[in-house]
């Protein structure tokens, strides 16, 4: 069944740049109008957003605050009147290994990563079980199913956010709204181009059935259809999108 996405709204975390700025702008090819909290200017966004001939919302937000997670939210209701799709995608990544680690890393990386998805579907899932339809898609990472070293706080952030996704959506399917996960493997994006990801990319590559370093746009068919009418008996789920990395 074919639904026109028309008047339907999404919230993009962290749609400033990188995956979350590709996200937004193929939600808005799909037809959604699209929201982005995000700690940078989400000016770029917003402009490919209009592009695609939709309407844009952004407003400077810190995820790992409920104020300003609350804030945001009344704005998006003020401009956009709604938010039927939710895309926790907001994340960082510090490498740091488990026996230098200070407990403020950690619990930035748990503030950031996973309660931000306490804070966001707190703000949004009400109105969707409201009206009958939804959908929550959050960003895992395959280096939960891998393991890799210097990730603990993320790794561990990571999979909690697959956990909350199987729970969450036992206890929603009901009411018409649907929570996924996306893993990606390693992605190139300005973020992971200026750390110490970028040394792993061809050495990954090479590990992966499709040897090629993956790019955001390799996510956003994915999120695309989980966000879409024909996804609409599929939850709980995690989707590894890696190159055939890990095979779960
Ligand atoms: N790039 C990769 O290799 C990769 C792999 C697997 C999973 N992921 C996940 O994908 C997501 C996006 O990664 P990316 O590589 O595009 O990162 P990125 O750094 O390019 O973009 C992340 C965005 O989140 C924003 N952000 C960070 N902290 C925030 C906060 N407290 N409040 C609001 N916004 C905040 C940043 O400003 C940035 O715009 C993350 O959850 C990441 O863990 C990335």
């Amino acid at each position: 069944m074919s639904v026109s996405t028309n008047g339907r709204v999404a919230v993009v975390t962290g749609g400033a740049s990188g995956i979350g700025q590709a996200f937004a702008v193929r939600l808005a090819s799909d037809g959604f109008d699209v929201a982005i909290a995000d700690l940078r200017s989400a000016d770029d966004t917003l402009r490919l957003v209009r592009e695609q001939g939709r309407r844009g919302y952004a407003e400077k937000c810190d995820v790992s605050s409920h104020d300003s997670v609350r804030t945001f939210a009344e704005g998006v209701q003020d401009a956009l009147g709604r938010v039927d799709v939710l895309v926790n995608n907001a994340g960082i990544y510090p490498a740091t290994s488990f026996l230098d680690m200070e407990w403020e890393e950690w619990q930035r990386v748990m503030d950031i990563n996973l309660h931000s998805l306490f804070r966001f579907g707190k703000a949004f899932l009400p109105g969707m079980v409201d009206r009958g339809w939804g959908r929550i898609v959050s960003v895992s990472s395959t280096t939960f199913h891998s393991g890799i070293p210097n990730n603990t706080h993320y790794t561990a952030s990571k999979g909690a956010v697959i956990g909350f996704t199987r729970s969450l959506a036992a206890e929603v399917g009901r009411h018409g709204v649907t929570v996924n996960t996306i893993a990606p493997g390693l992605v190139r994006t300005d973020t992971t181009e200026a750390g110490p990801q970028a040394a792993l990319f061809d050495l990954l590559a090479q590990q992966q059935a499709i040897p090629r370093t993956e790019e955001p746009s390799d996510l956003v068919g994915a999120l695309s259809f989980l966000a879409s009418e024909d996804a609409a008996f599929i939850t709980g789920q995690t989707l590894c999108i890696d190159g055939g990395w890990v095979r779960s």
